[in-house]
């Protein structure tokens, strides 16, 4: 079901597999730890603290095994199915160890492995062990927060009362590329790449003159042809009064998730899609990755905005800061999009659909063999949006691709004739990319840090370069 090409190898130096591995996924699991640290230290629940004691020591076997390049071990049953295709998969793949294996396949197993320690407990079973830090850098995200908030209540105000009136075909394509692209760099920030970026970093990636700059780095860019198709479908008359769906397969919570719904919120108003239907995921999953509980948090924040900015934290407390006030403004335009978001989510317009095949061992082109229902639904709508890196590796089954390959090739199964129209919003964070002009990889290997004649395509790694793909299924 799979591509049939190398997959990239967490034993191969040239790709970015193999530092991730021996750097990143012990950072991982330590930050992992820390966590359950002091959640023991702050609970009185004898119980809780004991299980609390077995899940650190579970994690800490863990790193141990990662850092010595120990065997994967079949996952424990926790109730769940889908353990048994991972363990199957783990079967057929033969004696696995961490630091010679397939990366895509690896990496979803270190966290479904993670999650099993949690799940086995009584008092931890919803426990995330993430949320600490996604909180915290979506706190931290507060200048972009309060920019495009800005931006957000102006251009649906706008929209609002020109709904009558013709509209300038130019300036709609322009803000139709505008949301797209706040969406797209939303996803240059995710934290399982924080252990290098500060939050100035960060903050600076986020800003609206930031991403007017970004515009040349987008490598392959088909909004234009995204854009007709949805148009298309709102004038077509055999359509009229009847839904048309956006599906957005979600990526990381916090800022990410924010301009998701920047995006969702604009489609909704604009009445390019008339629902959208957004897919988390079931268990914390490469450390930023929006669960249902993330999507209430955030709309809590939202709710109770001067709460969530303006009580110090831990940190704060410990530095001596205080939190900047928000002003009665931005208190104010913050209640104007936690209206029209709440509002959308109450009428059935905004919908969470959780499904456990998103955190699935294998790549996307099992999806129509393996989950019939899932796709069956999906076909349903107009257009999926697959955001983020991890899910374009999986779109694409993070093996070897030619970098020239066409997308609507290295989707497979999921490509023209799917009877799927498919977007993916990616900032590059891996090696795999498709649908590059030819010369384009070794032009960009030549730049500084690009990886030069080293056979490691290094430009592609850190969140600086993105592709934008659309492949029309139907
Ligand atoms: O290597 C970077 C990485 O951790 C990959 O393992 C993974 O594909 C990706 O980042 C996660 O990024 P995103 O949140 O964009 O999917
Ligand atoms: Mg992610």
């Amino acid at each position: 079901l799979d591509p049939k090409l190398a997959p990239y190898s967490t034993g191969d130096p040239a790709s970015f597999a193999y530092l991730t591995a021996r750097e990143r996924w012990p950072i991982i699991i330590t930050q992992a730890i820390d966590d359950v640290y002091r959640t023991v230290g702050a609970s009185d629940d004898a119980d809780k603290v004991a299980e609390g004691k077995i899940i650190l020591a579970e994690l800490s076997q863990l790193k141990y095994e990662v850092q010595h390049d120990r065997a994967l071990t079949p996952i424990r049953d926790d109730g769940y199915p889908d353990v048994a295709g991972y363990n199957k998969e783990l079967e057929q793949l033969g004696n696995l160890t961490w630091l010679k294996s397939p990366w895509l396949f690896t990496e979803c197993y270190l966290f479904r492995r993670m999650s099993t320690s949690f799940t086995l407990s009584n008092h931890w079973k919803s426990y995330d062990v993430f949320a600490r830090q996604k909180i915290k850098t979506f706190r931290s995200s507060r200048p972009a927060v309060l920019e495009l908030t800005t931006r957000y209540k102006d251009l649906v105000t706008q929209l609002r009362s020109s709904a009558s009136s013709p509209h300038d075909p130019e300036a709609d394509k322009l803000l139709f590329t505008e949301m797209c692209e706040v969406c797209l760099w939303g996803n240059a920030t995710d934290l399982s790449l924080l252990t290098s970026l500060t939050y100035d970093d960060i903050q600076k990636l986020q800003g609206s003159k930031a991403r007017q700059a970004a515009e040349q780095n987008i490598l392959v860019n088909d909004l234009p042809q995204l854009y007709a198709h949805l148009t298309a479908a709102k004038n077509d008359p055999s359509k009229k009064n009847k839904d048309r769906r956006v599906d957005i397969v979600l990526d990381n919570a916090g800022f990410e998730l924010f301009v998701d719904l920047v995006l969702a919120g604009y489609l909704l108003s604009s009445g390019l899609a008339t629902t959208v239907v957004l897919h988390p995921k079931s268990i914390p999953w490469f450390v930023s990755d929006v669960l249902p509980s993330d999507f209430a948090a955030l709309l809590n924040a939202l709710a109770n905005p001067r709460q969530f900015y303006e009580t110090p934290t831990e940190e704060d407390e410990l530095q001596g800061r205080v939190p900047e006030k928000l002003t009665d403004k931005e208190v104010e335009e913050l209640a104007f999009l936690f209206g029209e978001w709440s509002q959308f989510h109450a009428e059935g317009q905004l919908v969470l659909r959780p499904n456990r095949f998103w955190t699935g061992p294998g790549s996307f082109w099992r999806l129509p063999a393996e989950e019939n229902e899932l796709v069956e639904d999906l076909r349903e709508g107009e257009l999926v949006v697959f955001k983020g890196d991890l899910n374009y590796r999986k779109l694409v089954g993070d093996v070897a691709w030619d970098p020239t390959t066409p997308f609507t090739e290295a989707i497979g199964p999921l490509g023209p004739g799917s009877g799927l129209n498919i977007l993916a919003l990616r900032t590059c964070k891996a090696d795999v990319v498709v649908g590059l002009k030819p010369g384009e990889d070794e032009r960009l290997r030549q730049m500084e840090g690009g990886g030069g004649d080293s056979g490691a395509r290094k430009w592609a790694w850190n969140g600086k370069w993105a592709v934008v793909s659309f492949s029309k299924g139907r």
